[in-house]
This record gives structure tokens, C-alpha cells and sequence, in this order.
């Protein structure tokens, strides 16, 4: 009887042993697994419909462009994009026609590589996210509404017109490079460059700094030594002060993230801070319609209008109520 029981006993401990040693392997087999997947799939848990690594930043290159008249249009929107300023203004009436057409830059002053580079203002995928709802319009704004809100404020130029054969060919380069993204896609390279918490500047330190880093390709009087090698920073034939860049949040964002050219992700806040306020402290060519702007409210306090740069540089600008720290 005795016995019996130590055997059941035994037998029980055993069997329990057994059960433990099992379990410990199970575990531990699981957490390398774990471990060993994570770093090569992080995205592998995130359902279908919000799986941005799906959408893919991979243009067609401008060498497989097809033949025939789609592809001398593609080919011309590539070169109206990369060279804007020298394509536009050549090709002018006259000289004075073509300085009030366009300025300095080409897009490719802000959209490095006609649009192409994944990191800095990519305009691949805008045939898929346009038309769309912009604030700053108060409407729903197509694609060709988008180029040409970039005329009249960063190339601080004319619109073109509807039926200008030069739009047809930049929204058919704008088509061709968003080719394989689905419509309606949410494009993980948009809307990067926002320093979102600006740290209050100085735009005696970003004078300094801007000497000591920025002047090889951009001069020290910000006149630039061409749109596609260092694009004029401020004063005639830069952008006027309707443009997204400026906005002292987006232009520290930009320079941030892309600034200087072979060393993007150096800059820290507050350099990109001061650096922002010091380019946009100098005047610049003035937009026209700033009161239509903003229709439906939501107009950003750090728009440096004329107004703006006075009080910045007479010490009296209200650094609180145009970072919006006071709300
Ligand atoms: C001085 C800089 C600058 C220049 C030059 C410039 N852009 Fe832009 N562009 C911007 C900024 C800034 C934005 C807004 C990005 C944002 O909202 O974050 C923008 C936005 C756009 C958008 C919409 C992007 C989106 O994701 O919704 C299009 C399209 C566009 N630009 C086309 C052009 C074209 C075409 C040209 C040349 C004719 C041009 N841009 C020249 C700075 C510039
Ligand atoms: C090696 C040359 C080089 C240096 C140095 C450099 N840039 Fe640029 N910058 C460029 C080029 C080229 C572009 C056009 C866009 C591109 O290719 O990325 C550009 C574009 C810009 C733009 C947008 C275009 C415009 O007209 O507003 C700003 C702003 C800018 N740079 C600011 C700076 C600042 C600030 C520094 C110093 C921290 C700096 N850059 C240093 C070459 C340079």
C-alpha cells in the first residue's frame, strides 16, 4: 500500500518535471523568434489598410520613358520641374516677361531632383493624393491648382493658364513618376519637413552659423550660386512671402532635415531655429493675395509677412504669440 503510493508520487514528480522542462523550451524558443524576426518586419502586426510600408517610394526612372507625344510630354514636365526658371525665362517674349513669369528657382530648388528624391519634398504620388481639401485655399484644390499655387509663391511667378500645353506636361511627368500608387494612398514621404516645437531664435546665431556653413553654395548675401547648386535664399528672384518655406516652422523643418547638402540630420533645433529666422529676416518679394488666404480660419502665426520681419528686426516681434507657445 505503502509503496504503491511513493510510486504514484514519483511518478506524478516526473511526469510534472517532464511538463516544466517543455514549457522552458517552448519559451525560449519563442523569444529568440521573437527577437530574431523583429528588426526585419516591424510592420508585420499592422493590419493591411494602414501598412504605409506597402507604398514604396520607387519611380519609374525618366530612361523608360515611352516614345511618341506622351513621352515628349513627360519629358517636357521633367524639364519644366528641374529647370524652371532657365526653361521659362528663355523661351519669353522679352526679358521683362520673363522675369514677372517666373523667378530664380526651379522646383528642383525645393523639390531635390525634379521631385524625385524620397527624402526632400518628393513629388512623387500626387496624382494619387490630388484633388484634395487645402486649408490655405479653403477649397478642394487639383493637382494643376497645386503646380500653380507653387508658381505664384515659391517661383514668385504667373500662373499658367488651363490650356497651356506646359501644365498637361508637368501633370503628365507628375503621372508618370506616381506610377503603382494607388489612389487615395497615404504617402509616408509627404509633409516631413515641420519643425513642430520651434525653440525660440536668434538671428545673431544664425547669422554666424549661416557665414560658417551655408555660404559655399547659397553666397553670403543669400543670392545663391544657381537653382539647382545652391538657390537663392532671399530678395529678388527667391520666393515671395506667400510660400510654404515662408513660414519660419517649415523652413527650419526643411533646412533640418536636408541642410547642408551631404550632412542632413546634423542641425539641432535651435540651430535650425535661429537659421530659419536669420534667411527670413531679410525681405523678400511680397505676395499679393495674403487676405484671401486661409478663407475658413486656421491661419499660421509664423508666416513671415512684411509686417513680421519689421518687428524682427526692431526687436519687437512677440516670439510667444508667432510660435504659438501661448496657447
Ligand atoms: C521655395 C521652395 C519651393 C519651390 C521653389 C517649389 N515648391 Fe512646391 N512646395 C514647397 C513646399 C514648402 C510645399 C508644401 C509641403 C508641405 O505642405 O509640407 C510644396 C508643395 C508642393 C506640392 C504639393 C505637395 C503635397 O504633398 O501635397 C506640389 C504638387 C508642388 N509643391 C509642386 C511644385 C512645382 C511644380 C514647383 C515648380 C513650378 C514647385 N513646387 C516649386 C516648396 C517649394
Ligand atoms: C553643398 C552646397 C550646399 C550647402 C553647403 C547648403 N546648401 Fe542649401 N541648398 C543646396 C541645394 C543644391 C539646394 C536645392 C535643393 C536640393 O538639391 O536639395 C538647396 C536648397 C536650400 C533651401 C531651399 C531653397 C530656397 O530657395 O529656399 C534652403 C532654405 C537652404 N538650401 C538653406 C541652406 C542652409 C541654411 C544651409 C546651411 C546650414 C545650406 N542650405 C547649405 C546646396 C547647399
Amino acid at each position: 500500500m505503502r509503496s504503491t503510493k511513493t510510486f504514484t508520487l514519483g511518478l506524478l514528480f516526473a511526469f510534472s518535471l517532464v511538463v516544466i522542462v517543455l514549457m522552458a523550451t517552448q519559451l525560449m524558443s519563442n523569444t529568440k523568434k521573437t527577437t530574431d524576426q523583429a528588426p526585419e518586419t516591424p510592420t508585420e502586426n499592422v493590419p493591411p489598410s494602414t501598412d504605409v510600408a506597402g507604398i514604396a517610394h520607387n519611380p519609374p526612372s525618366m530612361d523608360d520613358v515611352p516614345e511618341g507625344p506622351l513621352g515628349e510630354a513627360i519629358l517636357r514636365g521633367y524639364e519644366l520641374t528641374n529647370d524652371t526658371s532657365n526653361v521659362l525665362r528663355s523661351e519669353a517674349a522679352t526679358v521683362e516677361d520673363g522675369e514677372a513669369r517666373v523667378n530664380e528657382l526651379s522646383c528642383t530648388s525645393c523639390h531635390a531632383g525634379a521631385g524625385l528624391e524620397e527624402e526632400v519634398s518628393s513629388l512623387v504620388g500626387m496624382t494619387a493624393v490630388y484633388p484634395m481639401y487645402i486649408g490655405r485655399s479653403g477649397s478642394i484644390v487639383t493637382l494643376e491648382e497645386r503646380i500653380n499655387g507653387c508658381m505664384v509663391r515659391s517661383m514668385d511667378g504667373e500662373k499658367f493658364a488651363e490650356d497651356d500645353e506646359d501644365l498637361d506636361a508637368m501633370v503628365a511627368y507628375f503621372t508618370y513618376i506616381s506610377e503603382g500608387i494607388p489612389v487615395g494612398a497615404e504617402l509616408p514621404w509627404r509633409h516631413q519637413s515641420n519643425l513642430d516645437d520651434m525653440p525660440i531664435p536668434s538671428v545673431a546665431d544664425g547669422e554666424v552659423l549661416y557665414q560658417k556653413s551655408c555660404i559655399a553654395c547659397h553666397a553670403g548675401d543669400g543670392s545663391g550660386t544657381g537653382s539647382n547648386t545652391g538657390p537663392k535664399l532671399w530678395g529678388k528672384g527667391s520666393f515671395n512671402d506667400g510660400a510654404g518655406v515662408a513660414r519660419l516652422s517649415k523652413m527650419a523643418g526643411y533646412i533640418q532635415n536636408n541642410m547642408p547638402i551631404g550632412a542632413p540630420n546634423t542641425l539641432s533645433d535651435q540651430e535650425a531655429s535661429d537659421l530659419s529666422a536669420y534667411i527670413l529676416s531679410h525681405d523678400r518679394p511680397e505676395f499679393k493675395n495674403h487676405a484671401k488666404d486661409w478663407p475658413n480660419g486656421g491661419r499660421p502665426s509664423d508666416l513671415m509677412t512684411k509686417e513680421l520681419r519689421q518687428q524682427l528686426n526692431d526687436g519687437t516681434i512677440d516670439w510667444d504669440e508667432v510660435l504659438g507657445k501661448n496657447k
